[in-house]
């Protein structure tokens, strides 16, 4: 059997997981990406490999998630984006954001958790900046982000005797495909959003690192979004 590290993502066919997922082999990690879609992301590599699942059912990842095998890194990064009045959201809706958002990502973690013990690894879930602030029409979208949050801190309170660290990353606006489905998108000012490659390369720096960083935010340094015409 092959000593590459292995990781598996979640949301790894685009945005942010994509990148982490290209970083994480031009690491030498063996990449097992979560996602429904791979015909959109074209990046093959034999390091990749495809796991084809919808996460919005939780009880289809236990059969889907090959937790025999024990992973050195898990990044949840699965995620859809909800900004809307709270009364306008239906009840569906309210149980797919959170199975989608937050379920799969504490499913996936408990079973591979054991395995990330093991070799004491590492777990990075992507939050959002709506987890550490409050703004208008996010009441589900950052209820689903704070949750991952304060899981994230109290799982590294459980687990850091054995060696797993655990961190949250909280995001503010990056340019990915996140606000297709969205009534805004960022500015098209450089300043004014991340480049998803950032994200990455703080993983390859945390990576590197003899500490922990269990809560980071990362934020461009100017605000601005562009409404988009209906
Ligand atoms: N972009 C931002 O400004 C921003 C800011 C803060 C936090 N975030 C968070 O960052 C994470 C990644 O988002 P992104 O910006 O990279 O957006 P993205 O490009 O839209 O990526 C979302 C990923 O989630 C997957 N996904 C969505 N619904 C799914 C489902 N039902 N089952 C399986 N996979 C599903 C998508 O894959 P398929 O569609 O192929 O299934 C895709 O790989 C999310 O958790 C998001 O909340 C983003």
């Amino acid at each position: 059997m092959s000593s590459a590290k292995r990781a598996l993502i979640s949301g790894a066919t685009s945005g942010i997981g994509l990148e982490i997922s290209k970083k994480l082999i031009s690491l030498g990690y063996i990449v097992y990406g979560v996602g429904r879609d791979f015909s959109k992301c074209n990046f093959k590599e034999e390091s990749f490999v495809k796991i084809e699942l919808d996460l919005k059912e939780p009880k289809t990842i236990e059969k889907s998630i090959p937790k025999e095998i024990d992973f050195d890194l898990l990044v949840n990064a699965v995620g859809v984006g909800i900004f809307e009045p709270f009364e306008e959201i239906n009840p569906k809706k309210i149980d797919e954001i959170i199975s989608i958002n937050l379920t799969s990502s504490l499913i996936i973690t408990n079973l591979l958790l054991r395995g990330l013990k093991r070799q004491k690894g590492y777990i990075f879930n992507i939050t959002s900046i709506e987890a550490t602030k409050s703004s208008k029409f996010s009441a589900l979208y950052s209820a689903t982000k704070s949750a991952i949050r304060a899981f994230s801190h109290s799982l590294f309170e459980e687990v850091r005797k054995s060696g797993v660290k655990v961190v949250s990353i909280n995001p503010d606006m990056t340019k990915t495909p996140f606000f297709d489905t969205l009534k805004f998108q960022c500015s098209e000012d450089s300043e004014c959003y991340i480049n998803p490659k950032e994200i990455a390369n703080f993983i390859e720096f945390a990576l590197s690192s003899d500490f922990v960083v269990t809560d980071i935010t990362i934020r461009p340094q100017k605000f601005g979004i562009v409404k988009k015409s209906q």
